[in-house]
Protein backbone atom coordinates (compact mmCIF):
# COMPACT_ATOMS: atom_id res chain seq x y z
CA UNK A 1 0.00 0.00 0.00
CA UNK A 2 1.32 3.07 -1.18
CA UNK A 3 -0.13 5.30 1.22
CA UNK A 4 0.39 3.92 4.42
CA UNK A 5 1.55 5.97 7.06
CA UNK A 6 5.20 5.61 7.65
CA UNK A 7 8.36 7.44 9.33
CA UNK A 8 8.96 9.36 6.22
CA UNK A 9 6.36 12.10 7.14
CA UNK A 10 6.73 14.77 8.31
CA UNK A 11 3.61 15.34 10.71
CA UNK A 12 4.84 17.79 13.22
CA UNK A 13 1.79 20.14 14.27
CA UNK A 14 -0.31 18.27 11.46
CA UNK A 15 -3.78 17.81 12.37
CA UNK A 16 -4.73 14.23 11.94
CA UNK A 17 -8.36 12.77 11.49
CA UNK A 18 -7.72 9.30 13.45
CA UNK A 19 -10.64 6.97 11.97
CA UNK A 20 -10.83 3.84 14.41
CA UNK A 21 -12.74 1.51 15.18
CA UNK A 22 -13.93 1.74 19.23
CA UNK A 23 -17.13 -0.72 18.75
CA UNK A 24 -16.43 -2.50 22.01
CA UNK A 25 -19.34 -4.13 24.08
CA UNK A 26 -20.47 -2.76 26.95
CA UNK A 27 -22.80 -3.34 29.85
CA UNK A 28 -24.40 -0.93 32.07
CA UNK A 29 -22.21 2.03 31.01
CA UNK A 30 -19.26 -0.48 31.74
CA UNK A 31 -16.25 -1.48 29.10
CA UNK A 32 -16.43 -5.18 29.77
CA UNK A 33 -13.99 -5.91 26.72
CA UNK A 34 -10.85 -3.76 25.54
CA UNK A 35 -8.80 -5.35 22.60
CA UNK A 36 -10.53 -2.77 19.95
CA UNK A 37 -8.84 0.39 21.99
CA UNK A 38 -5.57 -1.48 22.88
CA UNK A 39 -4.97 -2.17 18.76
CA UNK A 40 -4.93 1.69 18.25
CA UNK A 41 -2.52 2.28 20.90
CA UNK A 42 0.52 1.66 18.78
CA UNK A 43 -0.82 3.81 16.06
CA UNK A 44 -1.87 6.76 19.12
CA UNK A 45 1.33 6.37 20.05
CA UNK A 46 3.47 6.72 16.22
CA UNK A 47 1.32 9.67 15.99
CA UNK A 48 1.70 11.47 18.96
CA UNK A 49 5.68 10.99 18.81
CA UNK A 50 5.56 12.23 15.47
CA UNK A 51 4.01 15.79 17.35
CA UNK A 52 1.19 15.03 15.22
CA UNK A 53 -2.29 16.68 16.78
CA UNK A 54 -4.75 13.61 16.84
CA UNK A 55 -8.40 14.17 16.59
CA UNK A 56 -9.75 10.29 16.76
CA UNK A 57 -13.05 9.44 14.82
CA UNK A 58 -14.98 6.48 16.00
CA UNK A 59 -18.95 4.48 16.15
CA UNK A 60 -20.15 2.73 19.17
CA UNK A 61 -23.43 0.22 18.10
CA UNK A 62 -26.10 1.95 15.75
CA UNK A 63 -27.47 4.97 17.31
CA UNK A 64 -29.57 5.66 13.54
CA UNK A 65 -28.36 9.05 13.68
CA UNK A 66 -29.83 10.35 16.95
CA UNK A 67 -27.79 10.81 19.88
CA UNK A 68 -28.25 8.60 22.36
CA UNK A 69 -26.98 8.70 25.80
CA UNK A 70 -25.68 5.19 26.47
CA UNK A 71 -24.08 5.21 22.95
CA UNK A 72 -21.52 7.93 24.02
CA UNK A 73 -17.53 7.64 23.09
CA UNK A 74 -17.18 9.80 26.53
CA UNK A 75 -16.30 6.39 29.19
CA UNK A 76 -14.35 4.87 25.93
CA UNK A 77 -12.23 8.74 26.12
CA UNK A 78 -11.44 8.03 29.54
CA UNK A 79 -10.75 4.19 29.07
CA UNK A 80 -8.07 5.25 26.28
CA UNK A 81 -6.33 8.10 28.33
CA UNK A 82 -6.16 5.40 31.50
CA UNK A 83 -4.21 2.54 28.68
CA UNK A 84 -2.18 5.36 27.11
CA UNK A 85 -1.44 6.96 30.58
CA UNK A 86 -2.39 10.53 28.71
CA UNK A 87 -5.02 12.93 28.87
CA UNK A 88 -7.65 12.72 26.39
CA UNK A 89 -9.61 15.29 25.45
CA UNK A 90 -13.14 14.97 24.34
CA UNK A 91 -15.67 17.22 22.45
CA UNK A 92 -19.18 16.39 22.79
CA UNK A 93 -20.86 19.08 20.49
CA UNK A 94 -21.67 18.76 17.34
CA UNK A 95 -19.08 19.52 14.55
CA UNK A 96 -18.93 22.62 13.87
CA UNK A 97 -16.73 26.01 13.72
CA UNK A 98 -16.07 25.92 17.25
CA UNK A 99 -14.66 22.23 17.12
CA UNK A 100 -11.96 23.79 14.52
CA UNK A 101 -10.88 26.76 16.81
CA UNK A 102 -10.53 24.18 19.94
CA UNK A 103 -8.80 21.47 17.96
CA UNK A 104 -6.52 24.35 16.12
CA UNK A 105 -5.49 25.18 20.07
CA UNK A 106 -4.25 22.13 21.06
CA UNK A 107 -0.33 21.38 21.58
CA UNK A 108 1.82 18.99 18.95
CA UNK A 109 1.35 15.20 20.48
CA UNK A 110 -2.18 15.76 22.20
CA UNK A 111 -5.27 13.92 21.37
CA UNK A 112 -8.72 14.67 21.45
CA UNK A 113 -11.47 12.54 20.44
CA UNK A 114 -15.12 13.54 19.01
CA UNK A 115 -18.78 12.14 20.07
CA UNK A 116 -20.18 8.72 18.04
CA UNK A 117 -19.89 9.91 14.58
CA UNK A 118 -22.76 7.98 14.04
CA UNK A 119 -25.36 10.53 16.15
CA UNK A 120 -24.91 12.73 13.17
CA UNK A 121 -27.69 11.13 10.21
CA UNK A 122 -25.14 11.97 7.58
CA UNK A 123 -22.21 9.58 8.70
CA UNK A 124 -24.36 6.52 7.73
CA UNK A 125 -25.73 7.96 4.03
CA UNK A 126 -22.11 8.76 3.36
CA UNK A 127 -23.16 12.63 2.81
CA UNK A 128 -20.39 14.54 1.26
CA UNK A 129 -21.04 17.95 2.70
CA UNK A 130 -20.73 16.30 5.91
CA UNK A 131 -17.46 14.73 4.88
CA UNK A 132 -15.97 17.46 3.99
CA UNK A 133 -17.24 19.57 6.96
CA UNK A 134 -15.30 16.51 9.24
CA UNK A 135 -12.06 16.88 6.61
CA UNK A 136 -11.72 20.63 7.26
CA UNK A 137 -10.74 19.66 11.10
CA UNK A 138 -7.79 18.33 10.01
CA UNK A 139 -4.76 18.15 7.48
CA UNK A 140 -4.83 14.40 6.84
CA UNK A 141 -6.96 11.77 7.32
CA UNK A 142 -6.10 8.04 8.59
CA UNK A 143 -8.27 4.96 8.39
CA UNK A 144 -7.26 2.58 11.11
CA UNK A 145 -10.21 1.26 11.13
CA UNK A 146 -10.25 -2.46 9.08
CA UNK A 147 -13.14 -3.59 10.94
CA UNK A 148 -15.64 -0.48 9.56
CA UNK A 149 -14.07 -0.42 5.94
CA UNK A 150 -16.82 -2.50 4.48
CA UNK A 151 -19.33 0.49 5.24
CA UNK A 152 -19.13 3.29 2.77
CA UNK A 153 -19.94 5.89 5.38
CA UNK A 154 -18.45 9.45 5.67
CA UNK A 155 -15.89 8.69 7.90
CA UNK A 156 -14.55 5.89 5.71
CA UNK A 157 -15.36 6.70 2.19
CA UNK A 158 -16.29 10.34 1.25
CA UNK A 159 -14.21 11.90 3.54
CA UNK A 160 -11.04 10.32 1.10
CA UNK A 161 -12.37 12.86 -1.48
CA UNK A 162 -11.63 16.20 0.49
CA UNK A 163 -8.01 15.30 2.33
CA UNK A 164 -4.79 13.31 1.86
CA UNK A 165 -5.55 10.24 3.19
CA UNK A 166 -3.29 7.10 4.75
CA UNK A 167 -3.80 3.70 5.70
CA UNK A 168 -2.80 3.41 9.16
CA UNK A 169 -0.87 1.03 11.11
CA UNK A 170 -3.41 -1.59 12.24
CA UNK A 171 -5.28 -1.58 9.05
CA UNK A 172 -2.09 -2.41 7.04
CA UNK A 173 -1.06 -5.16 9.26
CA UNK A 174 -4.38 -6.74 9.04
CA UNK A 175 -4.89 -6.43 5.36
CA UNK A 176 -1.42 -7.92 4.41
CA UNK A 177 -2.18 -11.24 6.89
CA UNK A 178 -5.28 -11.45 5.71
CA UNK A 179 -3.92 -11.94 2.10
CA UNK A 180 -1.53 -14.10 3.00
CA UNK A 181 -3.50 -16.24 4.72
CA UNK A 182 -6.30 -16.27 1.90
CA UNK A 183 -3.91 -17.13 -0.81
CA UNK A 184 -2.61 -20.02 1.61
CA UNK A 185 -5.52 -21.83 2.55
CA UNK A 186 -6.96 -25.18 1.94
CA UNK A 187 -9.76 -27.21 1.57
CA UNK A 188 -12.09 -28.23 3.70
CA UNK A 189 -12.89 -25.03 4.16
CA UNK A 190 -15.27 -24.90 7.14
CA UNK A 191 -16.88 -21.46 8.37
CA UNK A 192 -18.31 -21.01 11.93
CA UNK A 193 -20.73 -18.16 12.00
CA UNK A 194 -23.11 -16.63 14.46
CA UNK A 195 -23.54 -13.74 16.89
CA UNK A 196 -25.98 -11.35 16.97
CA UNK A 197 -26.10 -9.37 13.67
CA UNK A 198 -28.27 -11.30 11.42
CA UNK A 199 -29.51 -9.39 8.47
CA UNK A 200 -25.95 -8.58 7.01
CA UNK A 201 -24.21 -11.96 7.88
CA UNK A 202 -26.82 -13.66 5.63
CA UNK A 203 -25.79 -12.27 2.68
CA UNK A 204 -22.93 -13.15 3.31
CA UNK A 205 -23.51 -16.69 3.67
CA UNK A 206 -25.30 -16.78 0.41
CA UNK A 207 -22.42 -16.09 -2.01
CA UNK A 208 -19.96 -17.94 0.79
CA UNK A 209 -21.58 -21.36 -0.10
CA UNK A 210 -19.81 -21.09 -3.40
CA UNK A 211 -16.07 -21.33 -1.59
CA UNK A 212 -17.11 -23.48 1.27
CA UNK A 213 -17.49 -26.98 2.31
CA UNK A 214 -19.17 -26.78 5.29
CA UNK A 215 -21.00 -23.54 6.89
CA UNK A 216 -22.33 -24.09 10.67
CA UNK A 217 -24.49 -21.91 11.69
CA UNK A 218 -25.25 -20.69 15.49
CA UNK A 219 -25.99 -18.10 17.82
CA UNK A 220 -28.86 -15.25 16.57
CA UNK A 221 -28.22 -16.22 13.07
CA UNK A 222 -29.58 -20.31 14.26
CA UNK A 223 -32.17 -19.11 15.60
CA UNK A 224 -33.52 -17.08 11.89
CA UNK A 225 -32.31 -20.30 10.13
CA UNK A 226 -34.65 -22.55 12.42
CA UNK A 227 -37.90 -20.10 12.50
CA UNK A 228 -37.82 -20.29 8.47
CA UNK A 229 -37.93 -23.98 8.86
CA UNK A 230 -40.48 -23.98 11.09
CA UNK A 231 -39.49 -24.60 14.72
CA UNK A 232 -40.65 -22.70 17.63
CA UNK A 233 -37.59 -20.71 18.82
CA UNK A 234 -39.66 -19.05 21.55
CA UNK A 235 -38.55 -14.96 22.42
CA UNK A 236 -35.53 -15.93 20.92
CA UNK A 237 -33.89 -13.02 19.00
CA UNK A 238 -34.03 -13.96 14.90
CA UNK A 239 -35.14 -11.96 11.90
CA UNK A 240 -38.65 -12.23 10.78
CA UNK A 241 -38.19 -11.27 7.23
CA UNK A 242 -35.59 -13.26 6.09
CA UNK A 243 -37.33 -16.31 4.62
CA UNK A 244 -36.50 -15.72 0.73
CA UNK A 245 -32.95 -15.43 1.57
CA UNK A 246 -32.85 -18.54 4.01
CA UNK A 247 -34.64 -20.65 1.22
CA UNK A 248 -31.58 -19.68 -1.18
CA UNK A 249 -29.07 -20.59 1.28
CA UNK A 250 -30.45 -24.12 1.84
CA UNK A 251 -31.01 -24.52 -2.28
CA UNK A 252 -27.47 -23.34 -2.92
CA UNK A 253 -25.91 -25.42 -0.35
CA UNK A 254 -27.12 -28.15 -2.60
CA UNK A 255 -26.18 -26.38 -5.77
CA UNK A 256 -22.69 -25.96 -4.49
CA UNK A 257 -21.84 -29.04 -2.28
CA UNK A 258 -21.69 -26.92 0.90
CA UNK A 259 -22.66 -28.68 4.05
CA UNK A 260 -25.09 -26.33 6.01
CA UNK A 261 -24.88 -26.88 9.98
CA UNK A 262 -28.14 -25.95 12.06
CA UNK A 263 -28.71 -26.63 15.91
CA UNK A 264 -30.43 -29.69 17.02
CA UNK A 265 -30.38 -29.07 20.28
CA UNK A 266 -30.61 -25.74 22.45
CA UNK A 267 -29.99 -24.53 25.91
CA UNK A 268 -32.49 -22.37 26.59
CA UNK A 269 -34.19 -19.88 29.66
CA UNK A 270 -36.60 -17.51 30.31
CA UNK A 271 -34.39 -14.66 30.71
CA UNK A 272 -31.01 -13.69 30.19
CA UNK A 273 -29.94 -13.84 33.85
CA UNK A 274 -31.84 -17.66 34.30
CA UNK A 275 -30.01 -21.00 34.23
CA UNK A 276 -30.21 -23.27 31.20
CA UNK A 277 -32.17 -26.23 30.07
CA UNK A 278 -30.64 -28.45 27.97
CA UNK A 279 -33.57 -29.28 24.90
CA UNK A 280 -34.21 -30.58 21.84
CA UNK A 281 -34.83 -28.20 19.18
CA UNK A 282 -38.82 -29.31 18.67
CA UNK A 283 -39.16 -28.43 22.44
CA UNK A 284 -38.74 -24.69 23.06
CA UNK A 285 -41.57 -23.30 24.15
CA UNK A 286 -43.33 -19.93 23.36
CA UNK A 287 -41.42 -17.86 26.75
CA UNK A 288 -38.03 -19.51 26.24
CA UNK A 289 -35.17 -17.79 24.53
CA UNK A 290 -32.46 -19.78 23.09
CA UNK A 291 -29.22 -18.71 24.60
CA UNK A 292 -26.64 -21.48 23.56
CA UNK A 293 -26.09 -25.17 21.70
CA UNK A 294 -26.93 -28.46 22.99
CA UNK A 295 -24.28 -30.96 23.51
CA UNK A 296 -25.40 -33.36 20.59
CA UNK A 297 -24.75 -29.81 18.08
CA UNK A 298 -21.14 -29.74 19.66
CA UNK A 299 -20.16 -33.36 18.82
CA UNK A 300 -21.37 -32.36 14.85
CA UNK A 301 -19.43 -28.92 15.21
CA UNK A 302 -16.37 -30.86 16.44
CA UNK A 303 -16.21 -33.80 13.95
CA UNK A 304 -16.76 -31.04 11.52
CA UNK A 305 -14.13 -29.04 12.57
CA UNK A 306 -11.50 -32.24 12.76
CA UNK A 307 -12.21 -32.75 9.15
CA UNK A 308 -11.13 -29.49 8.32
CA UNK A 309 -7.94 -27.64 6.98
CA UNK A 310 -9.15 -24.58 7.43
CA UNK A 311 -11.46 -22.94 9.78
CA UNK A 312 -12.57 -19.27 9.94
CA UNK A 313 -14.91 -18.65 12.66
CA UNK A 314 -16.94 -15.08 13.48
CA UNK A 315 -19.30 -14.67 15.84
CA UNK A 316 -20.43 -16.90 19.49
CA UNK A 317 -22.49 -19.36 20.15
CA UNK A 318 -24.72 -17.79 22.18
CA UNK A 319 -24.91 -15.92 24.88
CA UNK A 320 -21.34 -16.77 26.62
CA UNK A 321 -21.41 -13.20 28.43
CA UNK A 322 -23.13 -15.89 31.05
CA UNK A 323 -21.42 -18.81 32.22
CA UNK A 324 -24.42 -20.80 31.96
CA UNK A 325 -24.93 -19.84 28.53
CA UNK A 326 -20.76 -19.98 27.47
CA UNK A 327 -20.47 -23.96 26.59
CA UNK A 328 -21.37 -23.74 23.30
CA UNK A 329 -18.29 -20.58 22.51
CA UNK A 330 -16.31 -22.20 24.96
CA UNK A 331 -16.29 -25.88 22.96
CA UNK A 332 -16.21 -24.61 19.61
CA UNK A 333 -13.11 -22.19 20.86
CA UNK A 334 -10.96 -25.47 21.91
CA UNK A 335 -12.14 -27.40 19.38
CA UNK A 336 -10.56 -25.01 16.81
CA UNK A 337 -7.28 -24.31 18.65
CA UNK A 338 -6.60 -27.72 19.41
CA UNK A 339 -6.44 -28.53 15.86
CA UNK A 340 -5.05 -25.76 15.11
CA UNK A 341 -1.95 -26.70 17.44
CA UNK A 342 -1.95 -30.20 16.86
CA UNK A 343 -2.68 -30.53 13.17
CA UNK A 344 -1.36 -26.80 11.96
CA UNK A 345 -4.43 -25.84 10.38
CA UNK A 346 -5.44 -22.39 9.29
CA UNK A 347 -7.33 -21.01 11.25
CA UNK A 348 -8.43 -17.19 11.59
CA UNK A 349 -10.89 -15.50 13.68
CA UNK A 350 -12.72 -11.94 13.82
CA UNK A 351 -15.09 -10.02 14.90
CA UNK A 352 -15.87 -7.76 18.37
CA UNK A 353 -17.63 -10.33 20.15
CA UNK A 354 -15.87 -13.33 18.64
CA UNK A 355 -12.36 -11.38 19.77
CA UNK A 356 -13.78 -11.09 23.43
CA UNK A 357 -14.57 -14.91 23.51
CA UNK A 358 -11.04 -15.69 22.14
CA UNK A 359 -9.76 -13.61 25.43
CA UNK A 360 -12.44 -14.70 27.86
CA UNK A 361 -10.83 -18.12 27.39
CA UNK A 362 -7.68 -17.66 27.39
CA UNK A 363 -7.23 -19.05 23.99
CA UNK A 364 -5.78 -15.90 21.46
CA UNK A 365 -1.97 -17.82 21.27
CA UNK A 366 -4.03 -21.03 19.03
CA UNK A 367 -5.14 -18.77 16.26
CA UNK A 368 -3.37 -18.93 12.92
CA UNK A 369 -4.60 -14.87 12.67
CA UNK A 370 -7.37 -12.57 14.79
CA UNK A 371 -8.82 -9.72 13.28
CA UNK A 372 -10.55 -7.07 14.83
CA UNK A 373 -13.29 -7.48 11.94
CA UNK A 374 -16.31 -9.33 12.08
CA UNK A 375 -18.30 -7.89 8.80
CA UNK A 376 -15.38 -6.35 7.21
CA UNK A 377 -13.59 -9.46 7.82
CA UNK A 378 -16.61 -11.43 6.02
CA UNK A 379 -16.63 -9.39 3.32
CA UNK A 380 -13.16 -9.40 2.29
CA UNK A 381 -13.19 -13.52 2.37
CA UNK A 382 -16.61 -13.16 -0.40
CA UNK A 383 -13.86 -11.15 -2.34
CA UNK A 384 -14.94 -7.69 -2.27
CA UNK A 385 -13.10 -4.51 -2.70
CA UNK A 386 -14.01 -3.04 0.41
CA UNK A 387 -15.39 0.99 0.11
CA UNK A 388 -12.85 1.93 2.32
CA UNK A 389 -10.40 0.26 0.96
CA UNK A 390 -10.78 1.57 -2.53
CA UNK A 391 -11.49 5.06 -1.30
CA UNK A 392 -7.62 5.13 0.26
CA UNK A 393 -6.09 3.36 -2.97
CA UNK A 394 -8.06 6.03 -5.26
CA UNK A 395 -6.70 8.84 -2.94
CA UNK A 396 -2.59 7.56 -3.13
C1 LIG B 1 -18.06 -3.99 13.83
O1 LIG B 1 -18.25 -4.15 15.05
O2 LIG B 1 -18.02 -4.96 13.05
C2 LIG B 1 -17.81 -2.62 13.29
O3 LIG B 1 -17.67 -1.69 14.32
C3 LIG B 1 -18.89 -2.21 12.34
O4 LIG B 1 -20.11 -2.07 13.03
P1 LIG B 1 -21.51 -2.11 12.21
O5 LIG B 1 -21.75 -3.55 11.85
O6 LIG B 1 -22.52 -1.57 13.19
O7 LIG B 1 -21.34 -1.25 11.01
Amino acid sequence: MKNSLSKDLDLKGKKVLLRVDLNVPMENGAITETSRIEKIIPTIKFLSEKQAKIIILSHIGRPKGKVVKEMSLKPISEKLSFLLKKEVLFNSEPINEDTKLKIDKISNGSIVMLENIRFNKEEEINDVKFAKKMSNLGDIYVNDAFSCSHRAHASIDAITNYIPSYFGLQITEEINALEKITNKIEKPISLVIGGSKISTKFKIINNLIKKFDNIVIVGGMANTILKHTGKNVGKSICENDSSVLVKEIFKNSKKYNCEIIAPIDVVVSKNLNGHGIEKNIDEVEDNEMILDIGPKTISSIEVMINKSRTVLWNGPAGYFENPNFQNGTKKILEAISIKTVNDKIFSVAGGGETVAAINKFKKSNSFTFISTAGGAFLEYLEGKTLPGIKALNQNV
